[in-house]
């Protein structure tokens, strides 16, 4: 879907502002970032400022020049080109990733070591692999839904979507898919739980999980070793390319990124998306309209669409310059920090029409909710996968699904990196008993 180049980007030299610059990382930020977007593409589209944790880093806000920083080869991953590099360890937010062993995953590296991973790995992990678990993604969902109803919304018909549906199907998903057995998931439960509330900070828990989420994965992947499947890591381990093979090492630190990378992106589109389309009652009228009559077309440009109108990546990970280079006509000195705007990309009026609707048939939609370039989202297709499934079987089995609170209650969360919500209180009729299940 992006290989077509986009249209010249008719924007300007920058405009100077009429209102003051707006306050970047306050909570209104965090409930609702899309205006100050906006002041930011029109008048500082390349803006350097300073992050909450102190550091300096350029925030690149158009869509044209996000896409040529996304595929700009002069900004490497590795963290070692920051001009500070002590502080730039762990930049992705992916918890646990300072220890040394999880440090060289695929988000903080460059050619040509990335190229020989990220060719090993999409050995394994195939678009073919992923329409093979199809079944299984509708069978969690439908049992996730099952057993929110049974714990507490069959009666009361209520539900946190977060809590009882968007954050277990995807932790659940992917450790059926890497082949952790299933007497062992609820612990993965637990220590993803634990990492997404901390997030990348330093505190005594998350360092806890994260030893226990590695030491389970380098085990796991010995025994696969002597023991394979037809799982992923069985697939990780057997990958090769020219006689080329994942260490044990790579492979674990492999597993781990695809569960962090595919796990808090994945929950926060299942919940941004169901936020989207519980407050634009016309759209998800359309869709359910659409699903009724056996249609997926709509489902999938919908899916594409929530991505772009309020996608779980709201800035791209960390990207350092490793020479003086221009962006956008501002010059960058070497060692500076970049963060591509993805959110404010997908939101330029210079690249989509009336950005701020959402047109869940929308076809021109080049949208960078899954990136650009040679670190375009390998989970791709088990995201489609997963938020297709997770939506419209909630709206087919509480198809009059209502937000619980008003939309100025939620809580967004804080991160830089992500956006999502803390909570989703939801309200439905239950279904009658023959209503379970069903799909
Ligand atoms: C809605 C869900 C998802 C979204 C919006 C998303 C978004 C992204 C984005 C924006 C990037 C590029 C980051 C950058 O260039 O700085 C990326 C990379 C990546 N994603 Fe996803 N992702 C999602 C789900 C998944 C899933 C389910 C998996 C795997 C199970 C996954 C695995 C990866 C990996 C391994 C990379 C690094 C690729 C590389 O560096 O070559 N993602 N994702």
């Amino acid at each position: 879907m992006h290989d077509q180049p986009p249209p010249a980007c008719p924007h300007t030299t920058p405009a100077p502002p009429k209102a003051p610059a707006p306050d970047l990382f306050t909570w209104e930020f965090a409930t609702d970032p899309y205006p100050a977007y906006a002041w930011l593409r029109e008048h500082a589209p390349v803006h350097r400022t300073e992050l909450p944790s102190g550091v300096e880093a350029w925030l690149v806000t158009r869509y044209a020049d996000a896409r040529e920083a996304l595929a700009d080869q002069r900004l490497s991953k590795n963290p070692a080109h920051h001009d500070e590099p002590a502080h730039a360890k762990g930049r992705t937010g992916i918890p646990g990733e300072r220890k040394a062993e999880l440090m060289t995953h695929l988000l903080n590296i460059d050619p040509p070591d990335h190229t020989r991973l990220r060719r090993l790995v999409s050995k394994a992990f195939t678009p073919r692999r992923v329409a093979a678990f199809a079944p299984r993604v509708q069978e969690l969902t439908d049992q996730l839904i099952d057993s929110f109803l049974d714990k507490h919304g069959a009666e009361r018909g209520e539900a946190d979507l977060i809590h009882d549906f968007a954050f277990p199907l995807p932790i659940f998903a992917i450790c059926d898919l890497l082949g952790v057995p299933r007497e062992d998931q609820d612990d993965f439960r637990d220590w993803a739980g634990m990492m997404i509330r901390h997030g990348g900070g330093p505190r005594g828990g998350v360092a806890r999980s994260v030893k226990k989420m590695r030491g389970y994965l380098a085990e796991l992947i010995h025994r696969k070793r002597a023991d394979p499947g037809d799982d992923l890591i069985s697939g990780l381990i057997r990958a090769s390319d020219h006689g080329e093979h994942l260490t044990e090492n790579e492979a674990a630190a492999m597993a781990f990124i695809l569960l962090f990378a595919g796990f808090e992106t994945t929950v926060n589109l299942i919940g941004n998306g169901t936020f989207a389309l519980l407050t634009h009652p016309e759209q998800r009228d359309r869709l359910q309209r659409s699903l009724a009559a056996g249609e997926s077309a709509l489902l999938e440009t919908g899916v594409e669409e929530l991505l772009r109108f309020d996608g779980p990546v709201e800035l791209a990970t960390w990207r350092f310059a490793t020479e003086p280079l221009r962006i956008g006509g501002q010059d960058i000195s070497a060692g500076d920090p970049v963060l591509v705007v993805l959110a404010a990309a997908d939101r330029d009026p210079a690249r989509f029409a009336e950005p701020d609707l959402l047109d869940l048939s929308r076809r021109d939609n080049q949208h960078l909710g899954y990136g650009h370039g040679i670190h375009y989202c390998l989970g791709a297709p088990l995201a489609r996968l997963e938020a297709q499934t997770a939506l419209a079987t909630l709206l087919r089995r509480l198809p009059d699904l209502q937000l619980g609170v008003k939309p100025g209650e939620l809580r967004w969360r804080g991160g830089l990196i992500m956006r999502g919500l803390r909570t989703l209180p939801v309200r439905f009729t239950p279904p009658a008993a023959g209503g379970r299940s069903g799909s």
